[in-house]
Formats: C-alpha cells, sequence, structure tokens
C-alpha cells in the first residue's frame, strides 16, 4: 500500500478580485487528503469518493501517465470537502504522486501541477489551477488569473485557523452576483477594485517583511471589501467577529464566500489552538492549520 498527500488551500487575498485581473495570494495547508492506492484486479474507490466524478478523474491520471494496470484507492481527508479548501485538487494531486510511485514512475512536480489538474478539469469544468498548485506546490502563491502563479517566499510560518460556516454557497453564482454589483455601480466597483490593488501591494510587503500585524490588520479590511461586494453571509460575519473578538490579529472570508470557510491569523500554535477550540464550541468546525512553511 503506498500513500501519498495532497494540501488544502486557502485564499490570503484578493478572492473575486481576481476574477477582474489583478493579483491574488493563495497558501497551502499542512492538512490536505491522503490517498492509498494497492495494485487490484479492477479499478475501485473505497467510500464516499466513490462517484461517477472521481471515477473519471481517476481515469483521466491515469490516461495522462499511460498507466495500464488496475488500482484500489482509499482516501482520508483532513479537511471538509466542498468548502473552498481544494480537496478535490488535494485528492487529485495525492493520486497522481501515489500511482507514479506505485508503478515505480520518477514524476517532478510539474508534473504532478499538470497530471493533477486534468482530473481538476473534471471536477471543475475550467479552473484556475490555482488549487492544484496550492495542493502540489505547498507554501505562499501569487496568481494573476489567466497569467501563471509565481512562488512567494517569505521564510516564516504563519498560523491561522479555518473555519467552516456549515454550508458552502456556489462558486459560479457568487462570481455572477458581483458581476451585476459591478454592473449597477461601475464607478463604487472601480473604487473598491483600486483599493484592493493597494492593499495586495501592502499585504505582499508585509508578507515579505513578517509583518503579521499589518497582514491581519488587511485581511479584516480585505473582508470588508469582500462583504462590500456582496459575498458575505452573517456565519461570514459572526465567525470573523468571534475571531477578532477572541483576539485573532485577523479574520476573512476564503474562497468564494456565501458561507464556505474563513480563515483568521493568530500569532502561534498554541493560540491558534484556542481559538479553534473557542470557535468549535461556538459551532463552527474549526481548525489551526499552518502556511508559508
Ligand atoms: O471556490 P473557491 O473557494 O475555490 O474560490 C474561488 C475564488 C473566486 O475568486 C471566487 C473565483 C475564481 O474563479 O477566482
Amino acid at each position: 500500500m503506498i500513500k501519498e498527500r495532497g494540501s488544502g488551500k486557502v485564499i490570503l487575498f484578493g478572492e473575486h478580485f481576481v476574477v477582474y485581473g489583478v493579483p491574488g495570494i493563495a497558501a497551502g495547508i499542512d492538512r490536505g487528503v491522503e490517498v492509498s492506492v494497492k495494485e487490484s484486479s479492477e479499478d475501485k474507490i473505497v467510500g464516499e469518493w466513490n462517484t461517477e466524478g472521481t471515477r473519471k478523474a481517476v481515469d483521466a491520471i491515469k490516461k495522462k501517465m499511460g498507466i495500464e494496470g488496475h488500482i484500489e484507492i482509499g482516501v482520508k481527508e483532513e479537511i471538509p470537502t466542498k468548502a473552498g479548501l481544494g480537496a478535490s485538487a488535494a485528492f487529485s494531486v495525492g493520486l497522481t504522486k501515489a500511482v507514479a510511485k506505485l508503478f515505480n514512475k520518477k514524476i517532478e512536480e510539474e508534473e504532478v501541477f499538470s497530471t493533477s489538474l486534468e482530473a481538476e478539469k473534471i471536477y471543475h469544468g475550467n479552473p484556475s489551477g490555482i488549487d492544484n498548485a496550492a495542493a502540489t506546490y505547498g507554501g505562499l502563491i501569487k496568481f494573476i488569473k489567466g497569467k501563471g502563479i509565481e512562488r512567494l517566499d517569505i521564510g516564516k510560518e504563519l498560523n491561522i485557523v479555518v473555519s467552516f460556516t456549515g454550508k458552502k454557497g456556489s462558486t459560479k453564482e457568487l462570481v455572477e452576483g458581483v458581476k451585476k454589483v459591478k454592473e449597477r455601480n461601475e464607478g463604487v466597483f472601480e473604487k473598491l477594485l483600486s483599493s484592493y490593488v493597494e492593499l495586495y501591494k501592502e499585504g505582499e510587503n508585509a508578507l515579505k517583511q513578517g509583518n503579521i500585524e499589518k497582514i491581519g490588520e488587511l485581511m479584516n479590511i480585505n473582508h470588508g471589501l469582500l462583504s462590500a461586494i456582496g459575498v458575505s453571509t452573517k456565519e461570514n460575519e459572526e465567525v470573523a467577529h468571534i475571531a477578532r473578538e477572541e483576539g485573532a490579529l485577523g479574520s476573512k472570508i476564503t474562497g468564494a464566500g456565501g458561507g464556505g470557510c474563513n480563515i483568521a491569523l493568530v500569532r502561534d500554535e498554541s493560540e491558534a489552538g484556542e481559538l479553534a477550540h473557542k470557535l468549535e464550541r461556538r459551532g463552527f468546525r474549526s481548525f489551526p492549520a499552518r502556511i508559508g512553511g
């Protein structure tokens, strides 16, 4: 039995604004999806991941890698699925690496990325690739839609808490909703977008300087901009407010919003553990995670 994993991802800055061509920052987290494989007489996926989508994704990966043998696949997820944390990309990356090892194929990271992206296309149609980049490389990733990714080395780990609000809004519908807000308020939207761009620049500098107070404050402002364009729900606001009241340096939606997940930045691992407990007690499934390492 071979076991390999892919990382989940959060978006630190820029969801929705990136749709309009400005840069964002995503980060791989130290939790993801672990995939185990062994040779078998037929292809088999054990448990809840045995869906039509996953079966097609597995076929796409095998085809891209030129594998004809059959495999039995087990999946253990350390992050909620369908919550904007990139679980499908983490699965595809874990599976690509595990299959390569099982069939003794040497595979570079670049190829793990491109192979797993074939599976992500089955799950998500026309993915930006950011989830697969985070799942493959980890660390911090600067991305501009349609222009690819750049790794951002900050030489330091940041401690965050990821909280699931309980339900995930449809990314497609939320993106369309923002488009309508933009169309009805062109001038205002333009100013919000340029505010975001300034925030992004200061955020990138703060990350490079390791100025976590500043990063936290900018996360709060980024959350405010996301509320302004209509993607924050009562739950997203509640989680953000609880996190800040409990001492987080910053808290925001991560991903498309409409529920889904929030992240909060804290000073260290013990604060992350404590905050995750407090948010759990308030009814929000939460876990500490590290980014940037
Ligand atoms: O659905 P998620 O959590 O992976 O977030 C998507 C990010 C958006 O900016 C909202 C959409 C996009 O395609 O960039």
